[in-house]
């Protein structure tokens, strides 16, 4: 069964992805991390942000094994992040990695912007996770708060809204709800509820399956 998660920042796809892909006992990727790990690599190696050739270079030998998770998780990485996956040779180099996690034997659950739309569009299940914006940049605030990087919220609010908008406008994949995702609002939901409510959504797929058989 391949499951495909996508949903805006902070609005806990990932947390719901990981939960799943443990429940179902299948294998999860979480593609912000490919975006995430090139833009970081960029960064790190010099390579200016709009040099889309050499972008796609290193997205395309990337070992995204290699990085930690608190590298890839700061805010000035998650900007580049949303920069160079507007960049078509960008995503173009990531597609069959992705596409090869998701066909594994068994199934996958795979969280993103473009899984349901572009990837896997015909994923068994999808679902489209978003919270009020107010609440995503509360919780993404309490993240970067741990990791010892304070900001406040409406800085905050205004990089979700920056991000967002550069997400969801680029001319490739931009990041939107497929047509036969199911949506889980989280703004009031807490971990525990969201992720029964994802879980009920695959349960009515499976029933629903074995009904036709
Ligand atoms: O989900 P996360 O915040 O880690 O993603 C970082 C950035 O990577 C996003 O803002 C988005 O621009 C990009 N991304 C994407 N497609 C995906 C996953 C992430 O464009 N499937």
């Amino acid at each position: 069964m391949i499951v495909a998660v996508d949903g805006t920042l902070a609005s806990g796809k990932g947390t719901i992805a990981r939960a799943l892909a443990a429940w179902l006992g299948v294998p999860h990727l979480d593609t912000g991390a490919l975006y995430r790990a090139t833009a970081l690599s960029a960064l790190t190696a010099g390579v200016r942000l709009e040099d889309e050739a050499a972008l796609a270079e290193l997205a395309g030998c990337l070992d995204v094994e290699a990085f930690e998770d608190r590298d890839l998780r700061t805010a000035a990485v998650g900007q580049a992040a949303s920069k160079v996956a507007a960049l078509p040779a960008v995503r173009a180099a990531l597609v069959s990695f992705q596409r090869n996690f998701a066909e594994r034997p068994g199934g996958a659950v795979l969280d993103g912007r473009d899984i349901g739309t572009v990837i896997c569009p015909t994923a068994d299940v999808k679902l489209w996770v978003d919270a009020d914006i107010a609440e995503r940049a509360r919780r993404r605030r309490k993240e970067l708060d741990a990791a010892g990087q304070p900001i406040s919220q409406d800085k905050m609010v205004a990089e979700l809204t920056e991000r967002d908008e550069r997400d969801r406008s680029r001319s490739v994949a931009p990041m939107q709800k497929a047509k036969d995702a199911v949506l889980i609002d989280t703004t009031d939901l807490c971990i525990d509820a969201a992720v029964d409510k994802a879980r009920s959504v695959i349960t009515a797929v499976l029933d629903a399956r074995s009904r036709h058989l």
